[in-house]
């Protein structure tokens, strides 16, 4: 069953919660680095949190969501080995995947309608990396 790593600040805490009961209908195992309320906190602690997650192998991928997103996928994108994409389009997420070989999905929980998040996450959780010609460029992203 794979293992998907889940962190949000107090921005992205309302949707966090919508992914992880989505994620649960899956059958996907979910590891929730918190937070755990709406009450304000700092989006680079949950961030680096669910990064190290996945770049220890603790989880296979991982999803992030501030207020815009934006944040908490600079801080996950702090973590070696980290590739986190920050989407907010179907079209972006299939990308991510499919050159990219995207590790970590960020979402805005402020300015992406939940409806569309979820679009967005399904269609990263089920898009492939083409390898290829992209594998060469996703290595050396890790090489940084
Ligand atoms: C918190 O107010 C907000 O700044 C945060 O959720 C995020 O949008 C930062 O990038």
């Amino acid at each position: 069953m794979e293992k998907i790593a889940v962190a949000s600040d107090h921005g992205g805490f309302e949707l966090k919660e919508i992914i992880i009961g989505y994620l649960f209908s899956k059958d996907v195992e979910v590891i929730d680095c918190g937070t755990d309320s709406p009450v304000s906190v700092d989006y680079p602690l949950f961030g680096k949190k669910c990064a190290e997650m996945v770049a220890s192998g603790k989880a296979d991928r991982g999803i992030v969501v501030c207020g815009s997103g934006i944040g908490i996928s600079i801080a996950a994108n702090k973590v070696k080995g980290i590739r986190c994409a920050l989407c907010t389009s179907v079209e972006m997420a299939k990308l991510s995947r499919q050159h990219n070989n995207a590790n970590m999905l960020a979402l805005g929980g402020r300015l992406t309608e939940t409806t569309l998040a979820l679009e967005i996450l399904e269609a990263w959780l089920n898009t492939e990396f083409e390898g290829g010609r992209h594998k060469n460029r996703t290595d050396m992203l890790d090489e940084m």
